[in-house]
């Protein structure tokens, strides 16, 4: 039985490696985005993986989403909550809509996306859910409060929902990857980023694919005892 698999912000960097990871898995992969159309456009003939426009930071739209794949698709089994977007800034300019777009969209998204597909994976005693968290919520990084704030929370949200998934078949973990070669992570202006990768142990920046392979496992059927745990991936930057 092949498993259906949704992944948020699945058009670009990580969450395009690991649409292509699922998907050679064996999984029907559907991808979500939320802005870029001609990049998603591209993203499907390259790929093969369809993808549906709406934003998972919108409780109603994230909802409407998930029962339009659904109702296309078939049951969505897993769940990869991996839209992300950044309002770096230090905390003295940083506007409130820079904190809350950030919060509804990591953060919310993950809580939206559960929403719309736990009830689902409850009923049919299989499902799994991996949050992508962040380093810096780990961490805290300088000029982040937001981010690291959302990504914290989703580590904790992870934990929570592991608690109530448990005894229906349903896994939920997080993977906290640093420093990946990502555009976001391009975005980052040149020499602070030359002082991060000074501190990354292994020397370079992350791949995309070296985050995908973590979800791979975490999604798998064999998997199955692992849940309420966080896999950092950073290259060492980070280690508690
Ligand atoms: N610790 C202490 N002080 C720091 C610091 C740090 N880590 N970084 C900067 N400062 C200091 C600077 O030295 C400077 O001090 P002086 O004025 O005394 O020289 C002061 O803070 C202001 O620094 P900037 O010139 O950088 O300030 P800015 O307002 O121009 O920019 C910023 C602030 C936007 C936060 C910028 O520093 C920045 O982009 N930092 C990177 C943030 C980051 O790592 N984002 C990650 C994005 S990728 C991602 O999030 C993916 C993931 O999950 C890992």
């Amino acid at each position: 039985m092949s498993r259906i698999a949704v992944v948020t912000g699945g058009t670009r960097g990580i969450g395009r490696a690991i649409c292509e990871s699922l998907r050679d898995d064996g999984m029907t992969v559907v991808a979500n985005y939320a802005g870029n159309e001609e990049k998603a456009k591209a993203f499907t003939a390259e790929t093969g993986i369809a993808a549906y426009k709406f934003d998972v930071g919108t409780h109603e739209e994230a909802l409407e989403g998930c029962a339009k794949i659904a109702s296309d698709v078939g049951p969505i089994d897993v769940v990869v909550n991996n839209a992300g977007i950044t309002r770096d800034g230090t905390l003295m300019k940083m506007s409130y809509d820079d904190w809350h777009d950030v919060m509804r969209v990591n953060l919310g998204g993950c809580f939206n996306m559960a929403k719309a597909c736990f009830e689902g994976m409850k009923d049919r005693k299989f499902g799994r859910i991996v949050n992508i968290g962040s380093i810096n919520g780990q961490a805290g990084q300088y000029g982040q409060v937001n981010y690291a704030a959302a990504k914290s929370g989703i580590h904790g949200f992870t934990k929570a929902l592991a608690q109530e998934g448990a005894r229906f078949g349903i896994t939920v973990n997080a993977i906290a990857p640093g420093y990946i070669d990502t555009d976001m992570v391009a975005a980052v202006p040149e020499p602070v980023l030359e002082k991060i990768v000074a501190k990354i142990p292994v020397g370079r920046l992350g791949h995309a694919e070296e985050i995908a392979r973590a979800v791979s496992f975490l999604s798998s059927e064999k998997a199955a005892f692992v849940t309420g745990s966080t896999m950092s991936i950073n290259g060492g930057q980070h280690m508690y």
